[in-house]
């Protein structure tokens, strides 16, 4: 049985009919395996971001079931998601916006180790101190860090502080959509292979989304491609980075910049 199973999903932003109303997802069925790494790939507005929230039970589907193991994770209430809340875990494509600028980095980091009652102290407890060098260190960051606020760091060392919250819980799988987006192309690479040797050290599952088929070949095993809330094409990285078969992923190629990284 696959870890993640999408069936049939849709997901439909305004109500049908009315002006406005945007079918983001229309009737996506994928299935994730456990260890594999996946990429998803598409032109903005494709529909990416909408699938992978969705994944992570952030939000609903309109129609269709999403499976985490044996467990229903659409239609949750989020009192019964205890378990995925933290063997899912997600990186966002801007960590000036995904952080909380108010705390410092070491509550940001363990915040995701902590029960929703003590989430608004500020003290980070002595045992998730461990963790948090543990998790500091697999990411590159000195520890001193855990004392400075995220508007004192760089993007690229931002990025890496969002990593190290994800990895604090030892999740299962992690959800990156668009990591390195948003930062300097000259830390993008690195950050690309953090996550790739961080994936592979911890055995995770990763799903990861991009604009740029060429990121996701540096990463991923598996891609789909997607277009207008569809999956244009799907197959091994290699193989549709090489021989891509629509009309639509070879224009995704042709128009970013081969050798990049
Ligand atoms: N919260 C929302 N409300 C209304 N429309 C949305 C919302 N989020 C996304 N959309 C629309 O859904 C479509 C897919 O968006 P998204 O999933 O963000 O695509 P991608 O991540 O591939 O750029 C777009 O047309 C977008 O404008
Ligand atoms: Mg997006």
């Amino acid at each position: 049985m696959s870890l993640y199973e999408v069936d049939h999903v849709s997901r439909r932003y305004g109500r049908d009919g009315t002006a406005g109303s945007v079918l983001a997802v229309d009737d996506v069925s994928l299935a994730v395996e456990a260890g594999q790494r996946l990429g998803i790939v598409g032109e903005s507005g494709s529909g990416k971001s909408t699938l992978v929230r969705m994944m992570a039970a952030l939000d609903q589907p309109t129609s269709g079931v999403i499976r985490l193991r044996d467990d229903v994770v659409s239609h949750r209430r989020e009192r019964d998601l205890g378990a995925l809340r933290s063997s899912v875990q997600l990186v966002f494509q801007d960590p000036r916006s995904s952080l909380d600028p108010r705390m410092l980095v070491g509550t940001i980091v363990t915040e995701p180790l902590r029960s929703r009652l003590l989430k608004s102290s500020g003290d980070v407890p002595t045992d998730h101190r461990t963790r948090l060098a543990e998790v500091l260190e697999s990411v590159d960051l000195p520890l001193e860090i855990a004392d400075r606020f995220p508007h004192e760091l760089s993007g690229g060392q931002r990025q890496r502080v969002a990593i190290a919250r994800a990895l604090a819980p030892r999740p299962q799988v992690l959800i990156a959509d668009e990591p390195v987006s948003a930062l300097d192309v000259s830390v993008r690479a690195q950050v690309l292979n953090l996550v790739r040797d961080l994936v592979s050290a911890h055995g995770l599952t990763l799903v990861m989304v991009s604009h740029d088929l060429t990121v996701v070949r540096h990463v991923c095993d598996t891609v789909i491609v997607m277009r207008r809330g569809r999956i244009e094409e799907r197959g091994p990285s290699e193989q549709l980075y090489e021989d891509p078969q629509s009309a639509y992923t070879k224009e995704l190629l042709a128009s970013i910049p081969r050798f990049r990284l």
